[in-house]
């Protein structure tokens, strides 16, 4: 929409062997992909540098999560210079499963995001409410709440994708319908030229994510502030 190339990311979560990847990225390799869709896979981080040397150069790769400094004693994380040295450009921050099952703050994720951009690595920014913050009309406060942590970190957004991805569609089945979706992305895209910048506004890619298929991606990549998606399960 309006010039944003669209952006579409699958996260695999904690799913995938050797085996697995070596489908999935003939499949990928084979094509054909949209050359005006920008696509970009996310393994588990054990095998991001695999992935990376078999996938063609037109598909990006994406960790799934990482710590906020180069390197030192943290024990079972990783860096985004690692990323970086591993040969994938983007990492995922913010999601809900890192969020609630691994209890991360919005300041956490603020400082994590500063880090990998200033590192080199571009961030796939994720925010969303739970149903419970739905339901009592809260998402909109919610997702800006988030979202305060993450543009107090980031001085370019070209390297920034937001990714919305409201708990209650995430592995559910439940997608957000069309009109759901785009209602939040106008609302975070208006609140980002409030917070930003009307250009950064009006470039940023804001993706939706939970429940997506190949059933229901046209109609909600139809709607004008849907940039493109982060698929997990159909991935
Ligand atoms: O990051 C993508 C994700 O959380 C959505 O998962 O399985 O509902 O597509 P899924």
């Amino acid at each position: 929409a309006s010039g944003r190339k669209f952006y579409v990311g699958g996260n695999w979560k904690m799913n995938g062997s050797h085996k697995s990847i070596d489908e999935i990225v003939s499949f990928l390799n084979a094509g054909p992909l949209d050359p005006n869709t920008e696509v970009v896979v996310s393994p588990p981080a054990l095998y991001v540098e695999y992935a990376r040397k078999k996938l063609d150069a037109k598909i990006a790769v994406a960790a799934q999560n990482c710590y906020k400094v180069a390197s030192g004693a943290f024990t079972g994380d990783i860096s985004a210079d690692m990323i970086k040295d591993c040969g994938a450009t983007w990492v995922i921050l913010g999601h809900s499963e890192r969020r609630n099952v691994f209890g991360e703050s919005d300041a956490l994720i603020g400082e994590k995001t500063k880090y990998a951009l200033g590192a080199g690595i571009g961030v796939i920014a994720c925010v969303g409410e739970k149903l419970e913050e739905r339901e009592a009309n809260k998402t909109t406060e919610v997702v800006f709440k988030q979202m305060e942590s993450i543009i107090a970190n980031v001085s370019d957004w070209s390297k920034v994708v937001i990714a919305y991805e409201p708990v209650w569609a995430i592995g559910t089945g439940k997608v957000a319908t069309p009109d759901q979706a785009q209602e939040v992305h106008d609302q975070l895209r208006k609140w980002m030229a409030q917070k930003v910048s009307a250009d950064v506004a009006s470039k940023v890619r804001i993706i939706y994510g939970g429940s997506v298929s190949a059933g229901n991606c046209k109609e909600l990549g139809q709607k004008p502030d849907i940039d493109g998606f982060l698929v997990g399960g159909a991935s």
